[in-house]
């Protein structure tokens, strides 16, 4: 006998949406005074948590606007807890909303202990703690230590400074080379392209001093040579940590110590946004005293506050140095990020991320998009084939061991947009770039929630359009659209992340392959929890390793010449299955 996949699967574990849509909507009257936030701590006191959360990425301007100017904001998160909650992720890592001219999208900071009116108050979020707490999420913040805003107050200082003063000493200032000094003091590019050193105009009118930005010119590197920015950041951990926030996504963590010399690298085309090159200003060795430090300040605070590494690594075996026991907890995993959807690389990526995360005692992460690369549903091929390569890339991720990070719109199976008008555009890279790419404004688009034209209710009533326009066949991919449909993408988030809190086997561990045909991947985790994935363009028959729990797309069971129950699994698809004693 034949039975067809999903329909047999979700008839047996129907997805049981666990709050009405009603619920969904803005709760009316939301007084922004709430409960202080720091003595509020998540509902889910589990030890070690982050060894296997799944970490929901919110980009705030995109999110949800709870002010009505189009712009997504703190009190738009607060409204929007209900959501994430009953989606079923453990914590959210909120990215920048400190005040800042927002010359790359808040990662300009000119004020570390602050929020951005843009976004709100801090009172907005100290509510917001206290109710992700109260609803067992846990709350994680940006920090930008590698790099200020041109305008916050310390490099207004070293700029009205003389060359060779302590406010100079923050950043890296140099004199040009040549005659004049009219050269950049070395060969260094900025990820965003061009230099990576801009010349500044000295008090007295004269051209002066060069001064290193690895990315935008409003972004100044700072010195962490100089133990002065080493104090200054201890003490915005710790301002924080005090509001109770369980931990810090740390940008550029891998860039804050430069190669003493300062040396030429001798080649152009250096960088490109999460890249591996071996580079004389990343990935030095002395950067991992800083993180040391940080962690020192962490494990001085109750309930296991953690930190994420944003760090671009050579190799996953650098990379692991990141999060040493006695270091940072996580770090996001780009070289998974990179492997292209076909299953020998994938898992030759799955067991050197597991390997040497294994070597320091660490959890590895996953992670499948974010706010600086195209959206995988585009990069898997777009369509539908895009489509049923994001499903079957979910459970594929859901399954391994560890911690996952969920980058927003992606359990509603958003893709990239590239006809956005040009007048809108934000994205520093684009400007900058040689090549004249959209850059990364195209996965940043405003969330659909519900409704049938854009915005779909990313503001409140849908008063003003959105900071980007959402295209119009986003009706389709709304919450409300795919939130009663359990065959829908966020539907198989939802139950992929049910089935992951439940299921012993899932989260923190390890995997064991079963040997499979090529373009294919078959791990089981133990107890009794098996995941198959056919990443090929032909079917693939398998013997069937239990009772499907969860599928990405329709496949065939039957029987095998002997009797045996067996699975024909269609090109791009992942099946979920338990096994009891019996299997
Ligand atoms: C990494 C962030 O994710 C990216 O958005 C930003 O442009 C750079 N760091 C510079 O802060
Ligand atoms: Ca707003």
């Amino acid at each position: 006998m034949t039975l067809t996949g999903p329909d047999r699967v979700l008839a047996a574990a129907p997805a049981q949406p666990t709050q009405a849509l009603a619920d969904l909507a803005p709760p009316a009257g939301l007084s922004p005074a709430q409960p202080s936030a720091e003595l509020s701590a998540p509902a889910d006191e589990r030890a070690a948590w982050w060894r296997e959360a799944v970490i929901y990425q919110v980009y705030i301007r995109s999110f949800a606007d709870g002010n009505g100017d189009g712009i997504g904001d703190l009190l738009g998160i607060r409204t929007r807890l209900p959501y994430l909650r009953a989606l079923g992720v453990d914590a959210v890592w909120i990215t920048p909303f400190y005040p800042s001219p927002m010359a790359d999208g808040g990662y300009d900071v000119a004020d570390y202990c602050a929020v951005d009116p843009l976004f709100g108050t801090l009172g907005d979020f100290d509510a917001l703690v206290a109710e992700a707490h109260a609803a067992g999420l846990r709350v994680i913040v940006d920090v930008v230590p590698n790099h200020t805003s041109d305008r916050h107050q310390w490099f207004t200082e070293a700029l009205a400074a003389e060359p060779g003063d302590a406010a100079r000493g923050r950043y890296i200032f140099r004199p040009g080379k040549g005659e004049h000094g009219e050269l950049p003091p070395n060969d260094w590019e900025s990820v965003f392209g061009g230099p990576a050193w801009t010349r500044i105009v000295e008090r007295d009118g004269t051209a002066g001093e060069w001064y290193l930005h690895l990315f935008d010119p409003a972004q100044p590197d700072l010195n962490w040579h100089n133990p002065w920015v080493r104090e200054q950041f201890e003490q915005v951990l710790e301002f924080w940590l005090d509001r109770g926030v369980d931990g810090f996504r740390v940008d550029v963590a891998h860039g804050m110590i430069k190669q003493h010399g300062l040396p030429d690298v001798g080649y152009s085309g250096q960088i490109t946004m999460l890249g591996n090159a071996v580079l004389p200003y990343f990935d030095q060795d002395e950067v991992h005293q800083i993180h040391r430090s940080w962690r020192r300040i962490l494990d001085t605070y109750p309930g296991e506050r953690i930190a994420v590494a944003e760090a671009w690594a050579p190799s996953l075996e650098r990379l692991a140095a990141y999060v040493r026991p006695d270091e940072l907890h996580q770090a996001f995993n780009f070289h998974y990020l990179g492997t292209p959807w076909e299953a020998q690389p994938l898992r030759t990526v799955i067991d050197q991320s597991l390997g040497t995360a294994r070597l320091v005692g660490a959890p590895s992460t996953w992670v499948l998009s974010n706010h600086d690369v195209q959206r995988h549903v585009t990069r898997y091929g777009g369509g539908e084939t895009g489509q049923r390569r994001a499903r079957a890339a979910a459970l594929l991720m859901l399954a391994l061991p560890g911690s996952a990070y969920v980058y927003q719109g992606e359990e509603l199976g958003l893709e990239e947009v590239f006809d956005l008008p040009a007048e809108l555009l934000q994205d520093p890279q684009r400007f900058r770039s040689a090549d004249g790419s959209s850059g990364r404004d195209g996965c940043r688009v405003p969330l659909p929630w519900n409704g049938a034209v854009p915005p779909f209710n990313f503001t409140p009533l849908g008063i003003a359009d959105g900071w980007l326009p959402a295209p119009a066949h986003w009706a389709a991919r709304t919450v409300e659209a795919q939130w009663q449909d359990p065959d829908s993408m966020l539907g198989l988030y939802r139950e992929a992340l049910r089935l992951r809190r439940e299921h012993p086997a899932l989260g923190d561990g390890a995997l064991e392959w079963s040997p499979s045909p090529a373009g294919t991947l078959v791990f089981t985790r133990e107890p009794g929890f098996v995941c198959t994935v056919n990443t090929g363009s032909e079917p693939v028959a398998l013997p069937a390793p239990g009772t499907p729990v969860l599928a990405s797309g329709p496949f065939e069971l039957g029987a095998d010449a002997a009797g045996q129950a067996s699975v024909v699994l269609p090109p791009d698809t992942a099946v979920w299955w338990v096994r009891s004693a019996s299997d």
